[in-house]
């Protein structure tokens, strides 16, 4: 490891080229592996060939032997032999993918998540990545937007629980030992974008920004994460790109940060079709003023830094600045020592998909699983019984299961849910298509590895389809419909304005279930889609999201019994699309639906549809039943400096084991500004036998009552509140208490 005088010493050696290079990251493409560097797509970018020598990190290569062979070609060109950075999108698990985070956070589990994103940091290392674009920790409310498949949900604490256990599993605590350096995105407030249109507009007051948005990154940073990729969204009319504010006296002032910005993909490019730079020229000097270090694949810090600061247009002294982060960055993660890192073809066989990382991942998978209907106990189906078991469906036999941007893992080898229902059920499962995901694929586009079919759906081939999948249900006990969006329906680019399943499947669905057999729907989705036309022709409903590698064994183990259901949803399922978007720590206003005054026409509802969900934040059923009684305080007051316990007696009622997730919530029943009507606070997950009685204890302070107040200052107000402790945030059992001064 260099000292920091080595460090400086080392910057000060380098020349105005040489340090702009270390503030340039391209792509893969301009690397090979025998090579080193290549020319073809330079002239596409219209990067100068010597810049693209002197560029000090690459994003998405992986691999250990091609990475192995980037860095030594690259070493073997360079004058100050400072290694490349290797960059790379390793968002929910790496060779071992994980369920979707936002499947994962109905786990409630941050100690589970926390190891399992160990284990992905781990083999990417052996890979040779470095710095990996995750967490994703931008809060979304609004399921029209693709990408709520890479966020933990809608709540701001519950997504500070998890961005702290993402960042402390993914870089441990000796990054040069272990780990990787987690980059977190996108900066700020993403998910708000208006409509749920992917790269829209956002437009929000300070204060919804700080209370709900920015929390979640703070906590982040807290942890110690090395990196902040701005968002692609305008703050107050300002892209987070050239957002001095955001970036500068946010992030650097308040927070302390001193690790490096990385942008997004191309985004100081886009400051000048965003309208706030002529070209590229005042792109990269708005990005570089604002406090942005590395430039992810454009030209415009190549291409124009050096002339900038010649002209005097730029300071010298802000490359400098982010110069040294970057060699900070390289030196903390101990590439002065080791360039690679260890990575290798071993370590690669040593790390990969090992049975414990497997374990983790199934665990996670089975505490994912949202168990969201199960009329007459349809559920769990009998692992030893007779009955004949058709499974239907686009995913019956699709191992597409582990979403858009688990680029790092092969869908090929995880199992189909078919194949995990025969591990335990054999050949009394019969599998039939029925219809594809989509009958026309072709707004989805491409990424990466995946793009839109080319099938192209006639009638007849949709009606065989259909009648193999209706005579094989009709041979059946029971018929488990296996359905869900396209997989290329959510993630990146995404966003959806009709959040119903494809008309084809429901229409499956529909005549499936006129067959009279019981029906169990398991849904497959990159968000929480609109169900209230699904869920009437199942008996049994569970939300699988896409469950990762283990997730089809999580599954099948659900479906019989073996592990009894204990996900809770942490976004609301809305009832409608209009309903977006649909959050439980919304405000009352004036005219509360269910409590106003005024006629029912006159309160804050739709005509059309109700005003509450589907199925609320935080809900999810178990194969037994849970009884909530005596919430007690241990005072009436809560003073500045002292805590109150709440406490509640959870009992088991049923006959199965079970996890159960004890939701703690509070109120400001009347504040300087409004306050949500709920906000988490607090949850326990509790294993209770059968019969089981635990008391569950919460303690309430001063602190988690603070609020960004009228005036702006952070802090909290004494009065009246309440606290309520539940299985989900629309079943609660309420207690009030005062804040004194
Ligand atoms: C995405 C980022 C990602 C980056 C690099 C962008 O399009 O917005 O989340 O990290 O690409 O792959």
């Amino acid at each position: 490891m260099k000292t920091e005088t080595e460090l400086r010493e080392l910057l000060a050696s380098l020349t105005l080229e040489e340090k702009v290079g270390q503030l340039v990251q391209l792509s893969g493409e301009f690397f090979s592996d025998d090579e080193g560097l290549k020319t073809g797509p330079t002239q596409k970018l219209g990067i100068d060939p010597t810049m693209v020598e002197l560029a000090g990190s690459v994003l998405n290569v992986a691999g250990a032997e091609k990475t192995r062979a980037v860095q030594e070609a690259y070493l073997a060109k360079s004058r100050h032999k400072i290694p490349l950075l290797f960059m790379n999108d390793v968002v929910y698990g790496c060779k071992t993918v994980l369920p979707i985070p936002l499947g994962f956070a109905a786990s409630w589990d941050p100690d589970l998540v926390r190891e399992c994103y160990a284990g992905a940091a781990e083999e990417a290392r052996a890979m040779g990545i470095h710095v990996t674009f995750a967490p994703m920790l931008d809060l979304v409310r609004d399921a029209r937007w693709g990408r709520s498949l890479e966020s933990t949900g809608e709540d701001p604490w519950l997504t500070s629980v998890y961005a702290r256990a993402m960042v402390e599993g993914l870089q441990g605590d000796d990054l040069a030992r272990a780990g990787i350096a987690s980059c977190i995105k996108h900066f700020a407030g993403y998910g708000a974008v208006e409509a749920g249109r992917d790269y829209n507009t956002v437009d929000m007051s300070e204060r919804r920004l700080r209370e709900m948005y920015l929390p979640p990154y703070r906590a982040a940073v807290e942890a110690g994460c090395r990196a902040v990729m701005p968002s692609f969204n305008v703050i107050d009319e300002v892209p987070s790109t050239a957002n001095t504010w955001l970036l500068r006296d946010v992030l650097r002032g308040e927070w302390g940060f001193d690790g490096a910005v990385v942008t997004d993909y191309a985004a100081i490019s886009e400051l000048v079709p965003h309208g706030v730079a002529a070209d590229d020229a005042e792109a990269a000097r708005l990005a570089l003023e604002a406090g942005v270090d590395v430039d992810m694949k454009t030209a415009c810090y190549a291409n124009n830094l050096c002339d900038l600061v010649r002209s005097g247009a730029v300071d010298e002294a802000l490359v400098d600045e982010a110069c040294l982060r970057v060699l900070t960055l390289k030196n903390d993660l101990g590439l002065f020592d080791d360039p690679y890192r260890g990575a290798s073809p071993a370590e690669e066989e040593r790390t990969f998909l090992t049975d414990e990382k497997r374990a983790r991942a199934r665990k996670l998978a089975d505490e994912s699983i949202v168990l969201l209907k199960n009329e007459h106990d349809l559920l769990p189906l009998d692992p030893q019984g007779e009955g004949r078991i058709a499974l239907i469906g686009p995913y019956a036999a699709s191992h597409a299961l582990i979403g858009l941007w688990a680029v790092q893992g092969d869908p090929a080898s995880v199992p189909t849910l078919a194949e995990a229902l025969t591990e335990i059920a054999g050949d009394r499962v019969t599998c039939a298509q029925g219809s594809p995901y989509l009958v026309d694929e072709s707004s989805l586009g491409f990424f990466g590895r995946s793009g839109a079919g080319d099938a192209a759906w006639d009638e007849d081939s949709l009606g065989a389809l259909r009648e193999e999948a209706l005579a094989v249900a009709r041979k059946a006990d029971v018929v488990i419909m296996a359905l869900g969006e396209h997989p290329m329906e959510s993630g990146e680019g995404g966003s959806k304005a009709d959040l119903r399943l494809p008309a084809i499947q429901r229409e499956l669905l529909r005549a499936v279930h006129a067959l009279g057999k019981p029906v169990v729907g398991v849904i497959f989705s990159g968000r929480t889609p609109v169900l209230s036309d699904i869920a009437p022709w199942c008996d049994a409903l569970i939300e699988a999201w896409f469950p990762g590698t283990e997730g089809t064994h999580a599954l099948a183990d659900i479906l019989f019994g073996v592990v009894n259901p204990s996900g809770r949803t942490a976004m609301t399922f809305p009832y409608a699309t209009g309903q977006e978007p649909l959050y439980y720590n919304a405000f009352n206003t004036g005219r509360p639906e269910k409590t106003s005054g005024h006629t029912n026409r006159f309160t804050s509802r739709y005509v059309d549809c109700p005003t509450d969900p589907l199925y609320p934040f935080g809900y999810g059923l178990s194969y037994t039943t849970f009884a909530y009684e005596n919430l007690r305080a241990s005072s009436e007051t809560l003073t500045a400096d002292g805590t109150l316990e709440v406490s509640v007696d959870v009992t088991n009622t049923g006959r199965m084991a079970g996890d159960e997730v004890v939701q703690l919530y509070v109120r400001d029943l009347v504040g300087s500004v409004v306050r949500p009507v709920k906000e988490l606070k607090g949850f326990e997950r509790v294993h209770l036998e059968p019969g089981e009685r635990r008391t569950v204890s919460f303690t309430i302070d001063e602190p988690m009552l603070r609020f960004w107040r009228r005036d702006l200052t952070f802090g909290s107000e004494p009065g009246a509140f309440e606290v309520m402790v539940g299985p989900h945030s629309a079943e609660v059992q309420t207690l009030p208490f005062t804040l004194v001064a």
